[in-house]
């Protein structure tokens, strides 16, 4: 197939959330696309998250953050979130917000999943910082759950694609992971 090159700021789609971090003392999240898991056990998340932002310092200073998963339903206060700056704005009040062990890492209580993260390490990048954090917590919307599991359909997450700035949904279940390739396995 012929190729042409494109733009390195091309992404593979990615799930968004709402980090949480106590910033002056207040609830503060930010919109975030470049989070993924990074080890199995114990569980660890890394987020990718600009310097500038009002979020590194408040991981910093607390040693916890939070990971929420927002459904369609909160796109636009998803988006809000990612536009202005808990240094110049108080984004406390745009959720409900609990706390689980870690006493200080917020989370949204409209948000069908969060995860609550202690600090494991944080890696300097030329204008980011890795931050990875073991789960610490995980809490669910008892109505997503499905035969013991979250079910994806009725959290109906929001992904980003890049650079094209857009949000997608969920769309067909189209196979079964570590099982549609069996068939490909020669004995
Ligand atoms: C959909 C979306 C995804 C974003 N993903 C990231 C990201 O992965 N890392 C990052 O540093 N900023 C990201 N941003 C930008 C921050 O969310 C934004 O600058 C925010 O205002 C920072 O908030 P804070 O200063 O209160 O921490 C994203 C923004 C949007 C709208």
């Amino acid at each position: 197939m012929e190729k042409t090159e494109i733009a390195k700021n091309f992404f593979i789609p990615m799930p968004v959330v709402l980090v949480g971090t106590q910033v002056n003392g207040r609830a503060n999240f930010m919109a975030v696309g470049w989070c993924a898991r990074v080890n199995g056990n114990p569980p660890m998340i890394a987020c990718g998250i600009n310097n500038d932002h009002a979020t590194p310092g408040g991981i910093t200073a607390t040693g916890t953050f939070s990971v929420n998963m927002p459904s369609r339903a909160l796109l636009e206060k998803t988006d809000y979130c990612g536009i202005v700056s808990g240094k110049t704005t108080d984004k406390s009040r745009v959720f409900d917000v609990f706390y689980g062990s870690t006493k200080t890492a917020p989370m949204i209580r409209e948000c069908p999943v969060a995860l609550e993260c202690r600090l494991v390490q944080a890696v300097p990048l030329p204008t980011h910082t890795l931050f990875i954090g073991e789960i610490a917590g995980a809490y669910a919307d008892t109505s997503v759950i499905k035969d013991g599991k979250p079910d994806f359909p009725v959290i109906d997450p929001l992904l980003l694609t890049m650079p094209d700035n857009r949000y997608w949904t969920l769309g067909e279940h189209a196979g079964d992971a570590w099982s549609a390739g069996k068939s490909l396995k020669l004995s």
